[in-house]
């Protein structure tokens, strides 16, 4: 028996088979302190996500993974906690900040619900966490309540326009056609996947960044380098370099 809601319980079962999956990126990505995005690795001079004044300042990862991205925080000075509702995920980043000596808290629980108390943080940040994986009518105002005024929410994501064209069988590349409809964008199952993602038209994502308090401050639509590689089949370099596949948000608390 679990109270938590039905996508994230079948998430914590997808991720904590998946984990395994995971430790070599997350090992790779502890070892630099280079921060590098998404799945072209778009260099952060280019992405400006932490480009904000991290020293002795609150920060939170809200599905911190292998809590890479927490580890580039605390490198530059913040009080990093990071949150998953994996715990195969977690043992992973545990065992990443003895090999590098760099501790913070790691939560086992659902970004939609965190238990801090209103206005803790001053940054919160997601890379296909729970700005992937939760629902944005909870997490985004959960992580409104937990951010001061002015405090700043960064998140990385598909691209609208990749969802809209991204093909529903495993391991095919993303069409250059749109396959389905923008309007009502919001729950997404892929056939013969358990997992349960969200993703929102820029439309919607704006009236609900309003509504839950925060003041968007930019878009920044993520374009691969002409050699850049990945490991992911769902989209090509080709298909990258001419349309957005990643997009991250920046917003501020008001
Ligand atoms: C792709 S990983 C993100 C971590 C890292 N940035 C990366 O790209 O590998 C997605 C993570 O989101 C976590 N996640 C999914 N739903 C969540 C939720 N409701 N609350 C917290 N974490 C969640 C998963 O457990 C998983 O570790």
């Amino acid at each position: 028996m679990t109270d938590l809601p039905e996508h994230v319980s079948r998430n914590r079962a997808l991720w904590d088979d998946w984990a395994v999956k995971f430790v070599a990126s997350g090992e790779h990505n502890w070892a630099t302190a280079d921060a590098t995005w998404g799945i072209w690795d778009v260099p952060e001079s280019q992405v400006g996500a932490l480009a904000v004044d991290l020293q002795g300042k609150d920060a939170i990862e809200l599905g911190c993974g292998t809590a890479y991205v927490s580890s580039w925080m605390a490198r530059r000075g913040a009080r990093v906690v990071g949150i998953d509702n994996s715990a195969a995920q977690l043992a992973t980043a545990r065992r990443l900040q003895i090999e590098h000596g760099l501790e913070f808290p790691l939560l086992h629980g659902n970004a939609e619900a965190v238990p801090y108390p209103d206005a803790s943080f001053d940054f919160a940040i997601s890379e296909y966490g729970a700005c992937l994986w939760a629902d944005p009518y909870r997490w985004v105002p959960e992580a409104a309540r937990l951010l001061r005024p002015g405090g700043r929410l960064v998140f990385l994501v598909n691209s609208a326009l990749l969802m809209l064209c991204m093909e529903a069988e495993d391991g095919v590349a993303a069409s250059d056609r749109l396959l389905r409809p923008a309007f009502g964008m919001y729950r997404v199952e892929w056939p013969g996947d358990p997992g349960v993602e969200f993703h929102l038209s820029h439309g919607d994502w704006i009236k609900l960044l309003r509504r839950s308090g925060f003041a968007i401050e930019d878009l920044v639509e993520l374009r691969p380098a002409e050699d850049a590689t990945t490991r992911y089949p769902f989209v090509t370099r080709e298909w990258a370099r001419q349309w957005p596949c990643e997009e991250v948000w920046k917003a501020r608390r008001v």
